[in-house]
């Protein structure tokens, strides 16, 4: 990478997972962005957040729940105050859960909480930082992430062209459901926000071992970032809408 990918970047859920590895990945990026901020919900017991903070100038840890309103609304403040006039050139929305519900288990309760983690949410969190992504849109002519970008963490197992009746997802109802929902979010999002500049993607990172991709996953995190953020620093008007997968591949809705 010759030019930093972006200026600034921001990622949910960046304590722990992919959202830990993609802020490592920036951070090690050559060059790097000039402001990583990793949000998670409790700065305080992020240990690994603090530990790159001694070895990094240039990462803001911020607090952040998503799907508290005024804890969003603090956070934009603090982005506000870091990034200035320059803006936020990307939100990566990676916070998630899932919460297991098949179709003889599924509880309203599963289906309500993952659909406002998965996909209100962001788009609350699009909302938000509109202002901000809008300004730094205003800095530069081409799409892509070194201008404006909203990147929402999807999953293959919502995509409705792929899901087949012995597939392995039958036990993740809310969570496949609420990322189909975050994918069509994604694609009103690039719709609307295409004349402003902000391309809008949903990404899938991978079948990667984390806490929710469990130990049969076949990718690290350390495996699949450096893919990512690779595509990510390729990403242009093309790609705006798109459901693309860790290599690039487009994946069906
Ligand atoms: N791993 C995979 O194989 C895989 C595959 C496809 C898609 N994805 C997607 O990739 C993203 C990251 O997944 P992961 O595997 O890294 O998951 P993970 O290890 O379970 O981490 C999830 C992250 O989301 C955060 N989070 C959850 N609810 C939150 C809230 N209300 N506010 C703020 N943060 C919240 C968690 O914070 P706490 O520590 O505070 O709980 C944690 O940092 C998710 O959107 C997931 O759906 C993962």
């Amino acid at each position: 990478m010759d030019q930093a990918l972006c200026r600034s970047v921001l990622i949910t859920g960046a304590n722990r997972g992919i959202g830990l590895g993609l802020v490592e990945g920036f951070l090690a990026a050559s060059p790097c962005p000039e402001v990583v901020i990793a949000t998670c919900r409790c700065p305080e017991s992020a240990q690994e957040l603090q530990k790159l903070c001694k070895q990094y100038s240039n990462i803001r840890v911020l607090p952040l729940d998503v799907v508290s309103e005024s804890s969003i609304k603090e956070t934009v403040k603090k982005v506000e105050d870091i990034v200035g006039e320059k803006g936020l050139n990307c939100l990566i929305n990676n916070a998630g859960i899932n919460v297991l519900g098949s179709l003889e288990d599924v509880t309203t309760e599963a289906m309500l909480r993952t659909f406002e983690t998965n996909t209100v949410a962001q788009l609350m969190l699009s909302k938000a930082f509109l202002p901000l992504l809008k300004k730094a849109a205003k800095q530069s002519a081409t799409m892509g992430c070194h201008r404006a970008a909203i990147v929402n963490m999807s999953s293959i197992s919502a995509s409705i062209g792929l899901a087949k009746s012995n597939d392995i997802y039958h036990t993740i109802y809310p969570y496949r459901i609420s990322k189909a929902a975050l994918n069509m979010l994604t694609k009103c999002l690039a719709t609307d926000l295409k004349l402003e500049g902000i391309l809008c993607i949903a990404l899938h990172p991978g079948w990667i071992q984390t806490d929710m991709g469990g130990t049969k996953a076949p990718l690290k995190v350390q495996d699949a970032v450096p893919s990512i953020i690779s595509l990510l620093a390729q990403l242009s008007e093309k790609d705006n809408g798109a459901f693309l997968d860790w290599e690039g591949k487009t994946l069906p809705w």
